[in-house]
């Protein structure tokens, strides 16, 4: 960060920002084959500005699930281009979507929670699990204080669900600090962030927030709140014996 940049932002947020990049190459050194899950959200910006800033040698993937905003795929390419580092785009068994569309309808995920987990499951859990065999180590930008479903949130875990070790950089981050740094670094962001969307999945299960909402009240706002979350981070975590090395 220049001095300019530093001015600009609390003292805490600079001590968050520098154990963030001392976290990534700690993870590219013991992980070499770790990789970042981004999905163009303000706090997954600051992790790739992190990685990118440092040359690691982290590859970063989206799950384009074929009903992303076109912000976020603008953004993907703009990211492209800045940072000069390809994205792995990661998409869902044509086939199984069109047997799944023929049979159910394109918006069906509005008619049951069933249906809206069947669609998740085939459009990001299931491309994930392909990508994610074999590797040792993922990145993702998940913060405690995104929602009820966060709060045990640990920097570093083991993902049962998809038999590798997971870390979170930003769990213990506010949207403060992920601003502060956004602002400070002049990274790219997603528009919709300016529109009332702090929290940004596919088009059709997005929406503005309202004054005073939670930061997930806009995705899948039809639905009990119990249950917003897609499948990627819904599996039980043991938090890892190595987490003090990482946090
Ligand atoms: S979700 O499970 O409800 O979709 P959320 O949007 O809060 O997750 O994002 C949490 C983290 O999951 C992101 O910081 C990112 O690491 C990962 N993630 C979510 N969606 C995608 C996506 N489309 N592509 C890549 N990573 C994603
Ligand atoms: Fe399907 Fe909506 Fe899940 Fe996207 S968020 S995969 S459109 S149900």
């Amino acid at each position: 960060m220049t001095s300019s940049a530093v001015q600009q932002i609390s003292t805490v947020t600079q001590n968050l920002w520098v154990q963030l990049l001392d976290q990534l190459q700690l993870i590219s050194q013991q992980y070499p084959d770790a990789v970042f899950a981004n999905s163009l959200a303000a706090e997954d910006m600051v992790i790739e500005h992190a990685i990118r800033q440092q040359n690691l040698a982290i590859t970063s993937f989206m799950l384009d699930t074929g009903r992303l905003p076109k912000e976020t795929l603008a953004l993907a390419k703009r990211v492209e281009q800045q940072y000069q580092s390809a994205i792995t785009v990661l998409h869902p068994d044509t086939e199984a979507v069109v047997a799944h569309v023929a049979e159910h309808g394109a918006y069906a995920f509005y008619d049951s929670l069933s249906l809206r987990q069947a669609c998740c499951q085939l459009r990001k859990v299931q491309p994930l699990q392909r990508y994610l065999q074999g590797k040792s180590a993922w990145i993702t930008g998940q913060r405690r204080e995104q929602s009820q479903t966060r709060t045990q949130l640990q920097a570093h875990e083991h993902d049962m669900q998809f038999g590798l070790e997971k870390f979170n950089p930003l769990c213990d981050w506010h949207t403060d600090n992920v601003w502060e740094v956004i602002r400070a670094l002049d990274i790219p962001y997603n528009p919709l962030h300016d529109q009332g969307y702090p929290s940004i999945g596919c088009e059709p299960c997005t929406r503005a927030i309202r004054p005073g909402e939670d930061l997930r009240a806009g995705r899948w706002w039809w639905e009990q709140r119990h249950s917003v979350e897609c499948g990627l981070h819904a599996a039980p975590l043991s938090q890892s014996s190595t987490t003090q090395e990482l946090s």
